[in-house]
């Protein structure tokens, strides 16, 4: 039990700027900072601050609370377990009251895990530094690899002496049970005993963004030893995939110099640190993930590979790199001369020369991937076709569509390459790219990605047509699925009717379909294509057969020719998708169709007043295009 008291000081103390700064990078706007949200994936922030209220809140996902609630939830920690972890950063001692025997039940897994790890991380710390095997092995291994002590301190490097069944022992004694201990990956089970992992080796502790110690990485000490490293198992508290080494070391560094360095070695991480540059994480040797990449972009939205590889693999190396663009962030690469990762070329050449070379080096990822192509010039143009489509498939990657087209703009006068080709090349990808539905455990609720509308695919439209191609859509929608439940759990019809508050349909069939389904949905009754055909008059019998039919002509047409897929309307996730697209599109569709009439009437417009008052609502209506467009997702080629 935490004292009241306690409990009371940790809350005088804590601020919630702070709290939320160890895990996102903040910026001010207003009375309020604001990031993109750590909970869920945006591109754009709606996760916000208020430092003056104390709260926490996103748009986007809907989560909020305090400061305490922040910690529970980016932590997965229960409430106690939350003050704990606020009472360590702010140096406030708990002088805890012993635990009953069901609070120490109720103290959750990962705790234990956490506690146990970190028992494990002291235990090597001081095998290394009071043992004589530590000193004369571990010690000396160090030394001779110019390891400096405070660096070793930093990273709490340690030393696992060559026994089978130390750690567990000495876990042992200290309360923690086997159990717990083969569930951190500490010791492994055999025959009903158990031994330790990690032995006769040098210890590198994997802090997640907090500083938690979750996992070892274990060196082994002579070249032929094999495997060279020894690395914890996934546990309850380790995702490999969702952890970065030295990322909680680095992320002050990281945020400062708005750039992170991405290396592959524990030890290159060490190095790097070692003179003077701390905005360093390590990969580990797997290649990148998306949960990686967004760790990082918490902090910076631009990231440095420093790529230590040969010539041969940088290929497929490279590709790995678009990971990290289609996460939003500016990529730059630094090649390292053949033989050397960024530890040895640091110790070869000395600090100095190093940071040099890192800054004359450092090139834009697309760029340095424009040059290779061109490089290639004269050489097998069929190899050279299939190099440019690959740069191309890496530009398409990036979401932002102004990036997108500069990189294509300048991909043109490279390659000296007609614009519109690369254009026709990307749109390719990208079209490809939408319609892959997104895995379930990352789809997000809404607005959802949607296939792109016919007049990015044809890039001629006449505006009143596509209005009425997408009111045909809504009532189409409502006709056959009307009464489906959305994800949300609403009926479609009200979502639809309540997002269409705003819109009239400007054909006047598509209006009276509207308003006849209203009016009987009013007297409880459903409307679906059968009553319009049975009932109808005749304008709107023919328009409503015309519609239901409707799905079946685009599918010969250009869906087909384009290879769009029609998305499957059965599930709810699926069917909210399609509705808010298609409501999203009739917007910008009556939007843009505003904006045209508007322009006509500037033109047109009998003095200077008369035009001032019109370019007030072209400026309203162009933000509302914007704002719609950001809804969509849209890529807007022209
Ligand atoms: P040094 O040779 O001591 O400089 O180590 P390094 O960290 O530079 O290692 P290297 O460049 O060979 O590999 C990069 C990273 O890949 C390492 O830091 C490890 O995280 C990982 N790695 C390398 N070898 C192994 C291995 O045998 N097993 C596992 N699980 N990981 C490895
Ligand atoms: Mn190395």
């Amino acid at each position: 039990m935490i004292p009241e008291s306690t409990i009371a000081d940790i809350k005088n103390r804590l601020d919630i700027e702070e709290v939320v700064a160890d895990f996102v990078s903040l910026k001010r706007k207003g009375q309020n900072l604001w990031a993109c949200c750590p909970f869920h994936n945006e591109k754009t922030p709606s996760f916000s601050v208020s430092p003056a209220k104390g709260f926490y809140k996103c748009f986007g996902c809907g989560r909020g609370g305090d400061a305490i609630d922040f910690v529970m939830e980016i932590e997965k920690l229960n409430y106690l377990e939350a003050l704990r972890y606020l009472a360590k950063k702010y140096g406030i001692e708990i002088k805890e009251e012993e635990l009953s025997e069901g609070e120490l039940r109720a103290q959750s897994e990962r705790e234990s895990l956490y506690i146990a790890l970190n028992f494990a991380k002291d235990y090597f710390r001081q095998n290394l530094l009071t043992t004589a095997e530590g000193k004369n092995i571990g010690q000396s291994y160090f030394k001779e690899r110019e390891v400096a002590d405070e660096i070793a301190d930093k990273f709490a490097l340690g030393y696992a002496q060559d026994q089978w069944d130390g750690l567990l022992k000495a876990a042992q004694a200290a309360g923690h049970t086997v159990e717990i201990l083969e569930k951190a990956g500490l010791v492994i089970p055999k025959d009903e005993r158990h031994y330790d992992r990690f032995r006769g080796r040098v210890i590198f502790p994997i802090h997640n963004v907090s500083g938690r110690v979750v996992a070892f990485g274990a060196r082994a000490l002579k070249k032929d030893d094999k495997p060279k490293y020894i690395n914890s198992p996934e546990t309850p508290v380790y995702q490999k995939s969702q952890v970065l080494y030295g990322l909680y070391q680095a992320k002050q560094a990281i945020r400062q110099q708005e750039n992170c360095y991405l290396v592959e070695g524990y030890t290159d991480v060490t190095r790097l640190h070692q003179i003077g540059i701390e905005n360093v994480v390590a990969s580990s040797g797997t290649s990148l993930t998306t949960g990686q990449v967004q760790l990082v972009g918490r902090f910076s939205k631009q990231l440095t590979v420093l790529y230590d590889g040969d010539v041969a693999g940088l290929q497929a190396s490279l590709r790995g790199i678009d990971i990290i663009l289609a996460n939003g962030l500016d990529v730059k690469v630094v090649l390292f001369p053949e033989g050397h990762d960024p530890d040895s070329y640091a110790r070869a050449v000395g600090a100095n020369e190093f940071k040099v070379f890192l800054t004359d080096n450092a090139r834009d990822f697309i760029h340095f991937r424009l040059d290779l192509v061109k490089e290639q010039v004269g050489k097998d143009p069929l190899k050279k076709a299939a190099a440019i489509k690959d740069v191309v498939a890496s530009i398409a990657q990036i979401p932002d569509h102004v990036k997108r087209l500069v990189y294509v703009k300048e991909a043109s006068e490279i390659l000296e390459m007609e614009e519109r080709v690369l254009v026709g090349e990307m749109n390719k990808v990208l079209l490809k790219a939408r319609q892959t539905p997104p895995a379930a455990s990352e789809v997000p609720p809404l607005p959802a990605t949607v296939a792109p509308a016919e007049e990015e695919i044809t890039g001629t439209f006449d505006i009143n047509n596509l209005i009425a191609f997408q009111e045909r859509e809504s009532i189409r929608l409502l006709l056959q699925y009307g009464f489906d439940k959305l994800a949300e759990g609403k009926p479609l019809y009200e979502f639809l009717f309540h997002e269409l508050d705003d819109v009239v349909f400007t054909n006047p069939v598509h209006a009276e379909i509207l308003r006849e389904y209203k009016t009987l949905l009013g007297s409880g009754k459903v409307a679906d294509a059968q009553y319009f055909i049975d009932h109808g008059s005749p304008e709107v019998r023919k328009a409503v057969i015309d519609i239901v039919h409707t799905r079946h002509q685009i599918s010969n047409n250009w869906l087909d020719k384009y290879k769009i897929a029609i998305p499957v309307e059965s599930d709810s996730y699926r069917l909210q998708k399609v509705v808010y697209s298609n409501i999203m599109r009739l917007k910008q569709r009556v939007v843009r169709k505003l904006l045209a009439d508007n322009l006509e009437k500037i033109k047109a417009a009998a003095d200077t007043a008369e035009q001032a008052e019109l370019q007030m609502v072209h400026r309203a209506l162009k933000q509302a295009e914007k704002e719609i467009a950001a809804h969509l997702g849209n890529v807007i080629l022209k």
